[in-house]
């Protein structure tokens, strides 16, 4: 596996500003731990609703003054357009995007057994978070994805149609289906406009996070990953990955995952 403090991007080698979503924790706050060991990113923004409320973002960013940590809500678009304006203030492009915000239960939300607990007001608010706000933070972010960059937004294995053997969770299973097929459509438009641009869409695992944690029961310890040891394969695959990798679904073992 690559040394996440060696190698960031493949096709990128100067300093690099990197975008992480979902940073206040689970999988996108040891993302920007471990991209924090990188020597190579020059700036680091850290977004979650509540980024600035996150201690251990905090404490990052009092370390190391390469880390800047916004509120954003990424399901506002107005939120996301402002984000846009902030960055293309400093920097005229991002060299590595990750979406690590998602959610799969929340106040009153919980994944269905069965069609009978399926409500439209859940569908809504999980489809916002899952499959719109991947899609609109790319519309927001296009401008800045210029030359060598990685957009990596993470899905999970349960939004795969072709893998789907067990049902339940229609939410958050459609969620990221349609997630797949909106960042598989931006992938084609990335490489039309951009050829050294690359969008991934990548399986983390079962990680040992608050999204998973009332689920973890049936899972074998040594398929439960820590964040520490999910975010050093995420960043493999993203180290490895060209622009003839964009718009492939992959796990956090590289192997792909049908759509
Ligand atoms: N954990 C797993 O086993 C697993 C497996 C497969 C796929 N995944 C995927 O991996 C991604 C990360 O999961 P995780 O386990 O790290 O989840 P998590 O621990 O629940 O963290 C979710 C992150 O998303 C942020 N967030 C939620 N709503 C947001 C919004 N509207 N705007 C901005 N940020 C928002 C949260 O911060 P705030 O509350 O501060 O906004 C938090 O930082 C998700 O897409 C998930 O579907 C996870």
């Amino acid at each position: 596996m690559s040394d996440p403090r060696t190698v960031l991007l493949r096709e990128h080698h100067a300093p690099a500003h990197v975008l992480v979503t979902g940073a206040s924790r689970g999988i996108g706050l040891a993302l920007v731990r471990a991209l924090l060991t990188n020597p190579q990113v020059a700036q680091l923004t850290a977004v979650a609703r509540h980024a600035t409320r996150s201690e251990a973002l905090g404490d990052l960013a009092l370390a190391d003054a390469r880390l800047q940590c916004l509120d954003v809500d990424v399901t506002d678009e107005t939120a996301l357009a402002a984000l846009a304006g902030r960055l293309r203030a400093h920097h005229p492009s991002l060299q590595l995007v990750i979406h690590a915000a998602g959610m799969l239960h929340g106040d009153g939300i919980g994944p269905e057994k069965s069609v009978t607990q399926v409500r439209r007001a859940t569908l809504e608010q999980v489809f916002a978070l899952n499959a719109f706000a991947p899609i609109l933070l790319a519309r927001a972010l296009l401008p800045l994805l210029e030359g060598p960059c990685v957009f990596a937004s993470l899905s999970a294995r349960v939004g795969s149609i072709g893998d789907n053997r067990l049902g339940g969770w229609y939410a958050y299973r459609a969620s990221k289906a349609a997630q797949n097929q909106l960042m598989k459509t931006f992938a084609i438009e990335l490489a039309r406009r951009n050829r050294r641009g690359c969008c991934l869409l990548l399986h983390p695992g079962t990680v040992d996070t608050g999204l998973s944690a009332p689920f973890q029961a049936n899972v074998p310890a040594a398929r439960l990953f820590a964040p520490e040891r999910a975010a050093a394969q995420l960043l493999h695959i993203i180290a490895q990955a060209t622009p003839q990798d964009s718009g492939r679904f992959i796990a956090w073992d590289g192997t792909d995952i049908p759509w």
